[in-house]
């Protein structure tokens, strides 16, 4: 990209273990001054460290709540009739909208269900010719399903794999989905067109105050007010999960919003579940670089001086306690330092102890295709940078056992 050019700096990231330099990582439990004893500290302090993570890094979180009205547009049955498919409009103050698929499993029950956003239009998801294909801008541009950037019909179902939804379904659970794009689309001025600029006198922030992290948190916020508007949803139950750069939002969206019941990061890696001082793959440069919009501007300035953040992300991690996560990677996603994302789980357990949880405990990096832990869980599989089917029978085992 041209900002990288400008900054006259080629990249070469490290995959030498030897070279990831020393660090301390702050303590979860020491904050300001203040060293965190018991439940009852942390829940009145972790506060600040959400206060960190928005004044460094993802920028703030909208204080004021808007007008919402969600409008169910079509509904009809799907797999057979096993489960019922429908697609909603939310609408927010009359400005912005988003659609929103929800697909349930016939139920006498109200059932729990995966809430994740999708990144290039919910047509990709399924190929059933009741989802509208969307017409923003997104990240996949390979033709003819997608032309300069924008989604084609012939882009149905081409990502079907990542949802997996008939196994979902026949494990209980319901899914939900939603573009990012509808909140902010993926790139650097994006956000002109997007909630931060259109809502930001009703939310009372300027645009450059927040993220397209935050943009897209909040609409994952906004998508669990639906879900808890619909009758048929276990509304406690909702399992937040994201891949990669909507990994980052998802765990920027647990941690502000505690209502989801627990929350799965997929290879979210730098900026998401990897520990930022491990310089391994890509590095607050990079991505501050390639991804201006990702962060606010005071990010960058950490680039080359990551010890002196005054976190790491396994404090963001820590900041979902005492819900139920996964943290994933893959060996072939190096680029998201798959040790790193470990690393910041296993840094859990002491802000877990407080509710007399547990967490990694002793456990060392496992091998591949080998889960381990069981209320924080991690996993490395092999393959690329994906989330697939392996993925999912994983997190379905998850939502069963920890949220079920
Ligand atoms: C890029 C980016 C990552 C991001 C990934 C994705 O590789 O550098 O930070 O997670 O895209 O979203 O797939």
């Amino acid at each position: 990209s041209t900002t990288i050019m400008a900054q006259q700096k080629p990249f070469v990231a490290n995959y030498d273990e030897s070279k990831v330099g020393q660090f301390t990582l702050p303590d979860p439990l020491q904050i300001g001054s203040k060293q965190i004893s018991s439940q009852a500290d942390w829940e009145k302090n972790r506060a600040t460290w959400l206060t960190l993570f928005a004044d460094h890094m993802y920028g703030q979180m909208p204080k004021k709540s808007i007008k919402q009205s969600n409008t169910l547009i079509s509904q009809k049955e799907i797999l057979g009739g096993k489960a019922i498919q429908s697609i909603w409009k939310m609408d927010f103050a009359g400005k912005v909208q988003a659609t929103v698929v929800v697909i349930l499993p016939k139920s006498s029950k109200k059932v729990p269900v995966f809430m994740g956003l999708n990144f290039c239009g919910n047509q990709t998801i399924s190929t059933d010719e009741g989802i509208p294909v969307f017409d923003k801008y997104v990240v996949c541009n390979n033709e003819p399903k997608f032309i300069k950037n924008i989604s084609q019909a012939a882009s149905r179902g081409d990502w079907a794999s990542r949802w997996q939804i008939e196994k979902v379904i026949d494990a209980g659970f319901g899914t939900i989905t939603a573009a990012c794009g509808d909140f902010e689309e993926d790139f650097a001025t994006g956000y002109k067109n997007g909630v931060r600029t259109k809502l930001a006198s009703e939310l009372g922030l300027k645009p450059e105050a927040w993220t397209a992290n935050g943009a897209w948190a909040w609409g994952l916020s906004r998508m669990l007010d639906l879900a808890q508007s619909i009758k048929e949803i276990d509304g406690k139950k909702v399992i937040l999960h994201g891949h990669s750069r909507l990994g980052k939002a998802a765990l920027w969206s647990g941690a502000n919003d505690r209502r989801f019941a627990a929350i799965i990061s997929n290879e979210s890696g730098e900026g998401g579940a990897a520990l930022s001082r491990r310089i391994y793959g890509e590095t607050i440069w990079r991505i501050t670089n390639s991804f201006p919009h990702w962060f606010i501007p005071t990010y960058a300035t950490y680039a080359d001086r990551e010890n002196e953040l005054p976190f790491d992300q396994h404090i963001l991690l820590s900041l979902m306690a005492p819900r139920p996560v996964y943290v994933a990677s893959a060996f072939g996603d190096q680029w998201s330092d798959p040790k790193g994302e470990f690393l910041s789980a296993k840094e859990m357990e002491k802000v877990y102890a407080l509710y007399g949880k547990k967490g990694l405990g002793n456990i060392e990096m496992p091998g591949l295709n080998q889960p381990v832990g069981k209320l924080i869980r991690y996993h490395i599989r092999d393959g690329k940078h994906d989330i697939n089917e392996y993925d999912w029978e994983q997190y379905i085992k998850f939502g069963k056992e920890e949220v079920r």
